[in-house]
């Protein structure tokens, strides 16, 4: 998943622009612009909660096209937080979506790129439409050290999953195996006990379950900077509560693909587990030491925008839009993003806090999970 996925020459996601109408799949920020303003008014709303931190920076983990950010920065701009104060920090492995996130989110494009300090942590910089300082890195741990407001959007689905299954000598790992005759891949199961295996819980009740260790070390690196240098997390994607089984899948076409078929064509995902990550982002690694964050969620997205309020959104929208089919579009964009049986219940949010931050929780809890 990784290799086809991300390999630096031949990768899905490296080399092309895969999402919308003629791309593989669409996501809930490309639908309308709604989705982006509500997610920044949530953050504005909280960010004000912590005391608004300056300086501070909004940080995106696979921004893809880049448009959530455009909507958040648009949104942070009318309620004219100082561009200074803010600086923009995008997680992003793929040169060829760095590209595009530039051309949407900054006055330049920078075409002979500027040589970088010998000891940046970053491999891109540039000053976005509203003035800030924007960065692109390739992990989590390179980020800067302040007060940060993460989100992510559509991006641990994308991160590789490991699938074991429970045989009668115990857990095995499903690898792939390549046979050459016809140079076709197929699914066999380990011999013995792999790595990835360990990741099993000793109370786990499924006989078949995907881990995703990059996830958990993702969110757990997240978790420390939020306990370490203050933040708040949003994680939005498809998933379930660590009950689900089998979720692995390929997407070409918007249409279902097997993903042993022409690797590299298609996209691979697999659902979130959204119980491991609540378990990562609360429990320290035994090197560190901070007290447990806090999560809230999941919700589903239909109840995190409706409370956030998409429907008056949609209404003042409406009230200036200038033609029938653009009218019409937004209806439809809004009854995709709020219907269960669109996006509306398979689309959940999480939520991440600092363990400070508990007792302002209670009595301000955060918009859109209750
Ligand atoms: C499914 S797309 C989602 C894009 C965007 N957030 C949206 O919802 O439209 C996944 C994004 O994560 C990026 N990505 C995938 N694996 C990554 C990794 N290991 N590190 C950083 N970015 C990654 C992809 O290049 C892409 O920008």
């Amino acid at each position: 998943m990784r290799e086809v996925l991300t390999n630096p020459t031949a990768g899905y996601y490296m080399k092309q622009d895969v999402f919308g109408q003629k791309g593989d799949f669409i996501t809930s920020p490309e639908i309308s612009q709604m989705f982006g303003e509500l997610v920044a008014v949530w953050l504005i709303n909280e960010w004000t909660k912590c005391g608004k931190p300056k300086p501070f920076q909004i940080v995106e983990l696979g921004p893809g096209r880049g448009t959530l950010m455009s909507d958040i920065l648009r949104v942070f701009s009318r309620f004219k937080i100082s561009e200074s104060d803010l600086s923009v920090s995008l997680v992003e492995i793929s040169p060829y979506l760095s590209q595009e996130q530039e051309k949407r989110l900054c006055r330049t494009t920078n075409k002979n790129e500027k040589k970088l300090p010998k000891d940046a942590h970053y491999y891109k910089e540039s000053i976005t439409v509203y003035g800030s300082p924007i960065r692109w890195y390739n992990h989590v741990s390179d980020l800067p050290r302040s007060f940060s407001l993460f989100v992510a959007h559509e991006f641990f689905d994308a991160l590789p999953v490991h699938k074991l299954i429970k045989s009668d000598q115990g857990w095995r790992e499903v690898l792939i195996g390549f046979n050459r005759e016809n140079s076709t891949l197929h699914y066999l199961l380990s011999r013995e006990r792999t790595p990835a295996c360990l990741y099993c819980r000793e109370n786990e009740t499924r006989k078949e379950l995907e881990v995703s260790p990059q996830s958990l070390v993702i969110i757990q690196s997240m978790a420390t900077r939020i306990h370490q240098d203050g933040g708040i997390g949003l994680v939005m994607d498809y998933g379930h509560e660590g009950d689900k089984t089998d979720t692995f899948r390929g997407f070409r076409n918007h249409k279902l693909h097997d993903p042993l078929v022409d690797p590299g064509t298609a996209d691979l995902t697999a659902d979130v587990d959204f119980a491991a990550l609540k378990w990562a982002a609360t429990h320290p690694r035994a090197d560190e030491d901070w007290q447990a964050n806090l999560t809230y969620g999941t919700v589903e997205q239909k109840d995190f925008l409706t409370r956030m309020g998409i429907d008056v959104r949609l209404e003042q929208l409406l009230a200036t839009s200038q033609s029938e089919e653009t009218a019409r579009n937004l209806k439809s964009a809004h009854q995709m993003l709020t219907n269960p049986s669109e996006m509306g219940s398979k689309f959940k949010f999480l939520a991440l806090y600092p363990a400070v931050m508990e007792i302002i929780l209670q009595r301000y809890p955060p918009p859109g999970f209750s």
